[in-house]
């Protein structure tokens, strides 16, 4: 039974906005309906099938197979006049449906006699169009063609209803990933600000010992600040390279560093956590910083190299220069010195391995950690 046509569903407003939330009008052919309809065609026995999407002006054919036309205008539709019957909806001769008789597609030679198609419709309710079969003769459909019919219109509602919560996944995706930029941005602003607060605060203060604290703070806050600034750049959100990340730390340090001394860096590129990243650079800050200050007589030639690389399932960072060494009986693992002290807590929340080698000349620290995150050229 079609229902009393007292209005025209196609007109909708909201069907038309339950329509369009799916973006489907107007796209290529895919497989995944072209496979739908030629599997509707085979089992019904019909030389037609259409995923037909009813618009208020046209209807469009996601899918087809025996028409060769993508779309129609809507006053020649058959499909529309089933948008308000959930289910199939089953005419076996449309010569004898007084809607369609006179419809061009039905009184032309070999025009089309047959017609059963199943409602697309809505979580809300909406019918959207038809997967129908068609015939050039009048016939019906079997109960179980009727049932598989059934079926495969569930199954093209179902990668409808996919592909528009998988939209909606990752725009909310660049939503977020979006503000974490944002949030990464502000925090590396504000970083900044703690500096600015610090250098005034450096002009105000006149003893020397006071002064270096305050300089090596502000140098430890610009090493974060660093990673954050990485991480509103890149488009990997939440990881850092670290190739990148360590050369902005170290090119922080070597502007404050005498012109004399040569960095030599050798970096293997991974992306690794902000876990991992932040205690690396200041572990990084806290050895350059000491080979600077201690390791060759001011001013001076010298040499400090950095490298990062992997070693079995581990990364391997070290960090050595050429001069004088540790002073003899200096043992690093008992200094009471914050450096060291601060070393020591950084290893830790790397859950690293760390040594000092006292090379004669210079040190080398070695410190091994695992970067649960994958290399990347
Ligand atoms: N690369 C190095 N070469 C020679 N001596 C070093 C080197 N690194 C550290 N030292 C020695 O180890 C001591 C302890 O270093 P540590 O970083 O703990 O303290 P600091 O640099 O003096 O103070 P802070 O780091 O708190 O500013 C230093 O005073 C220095 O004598
Ligand atoms: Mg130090």
């Amino acid at each position: 039974m079609l229902m009393p046509n007292h209005y025209d569903p196609a007109d909708s407003v909201e069907r038309l906005a339950a329509l369009r939330s799916y973006e489907i009008l107007d796209t290529p052919r895919e497989s995944e309906f072209d496979e739908l309809v030629e599997l509707a065609a085979e089992i019904c026995e019909a030389p037609i099938s259409v995923v037909n999407l009813i618009e208020d002006h046209r209807q469009w054919f996601k899918a087809e197979v025996g028409l060769g036309i993508r779309e129609t205008p809507l006053d020649i539709s058959i499909c529309r006049h089933v948008l308000l019957q959930p289910g199939i909806t089953m005419i076996s001769d449309l010569r004898d449906d007084p809607r369609m008789c006179a419809n061009p597609l039905v009184t032309a030679d070999e025009g089309l006699r047959f017609y059963a198609g199943c409602l697309l419709e809505t979580p809300d309710g909406h019918g959207i169009g038809t997967l129908c079969v068609l015939d050039r003769s009048p016939r019906l459909l079997t109960l179980r063609q009727q049932s598989a019919l059934k079926t495969l219109a569930h199954q093209v509602m179902a990668q409808l209803e996919l592909r528009r919560s998988l939209r909606q996944k990752t725009l909310l995706l660049e939503q977020k990933e979006m503000l974490l930029k944002e949030v990464n941005h502000r925090t590396k602003n504000n970083l900044q600000l703690i500096v600015g607060l610090i250098q005034l605060q450096l002009r105000q203060v006149h003893d020397k010992e006071a002064q270096t604290a305050l300089m090596d703070t502000s140098r430890r806050i610009m090493s974060i600040a660093a990673v954050h600034e990485r991480l509103y750049q890149t488009d990997e959100v939440g990881t850092v390279n670290v190739a990148t990340y360590l050369s902005q730390v170290v090119a922080g340090i070597r502007a404050t560093a005498s012109h004399e001394i040569t960095f030599e860096l050798d970096i293997t590129p991974a992306r690794l956590s902000l876990d991992t990243a932040i205690p690396l650079a200041l572990l990084v800050n806290e050895l350059v910083t000491n080979a600077l200050k201690y390791a060759y007589a001011s001013p001076s030639f010298g040499q400090v190299s950095i490298t990062v690389k992997p070693e079995n399932e581990l990364m391997v960072l070290t960090v050595a220069d050429k001069g004088k060494g540790f002073s003899s009986g200096f043992n690093p693992r008992k200094s009471k010195s914050l450096g060291m002290k601060i070393i020591a807590s950084l290893c830790r929340q790397l859950n690293a391995d760390f040594v000092f080698v006292n090379n004669q000349p210079g040190v080398i620290c070695i410190t091994k950690f695992s970067a649960a995150t994958h290399l990347s050229h």
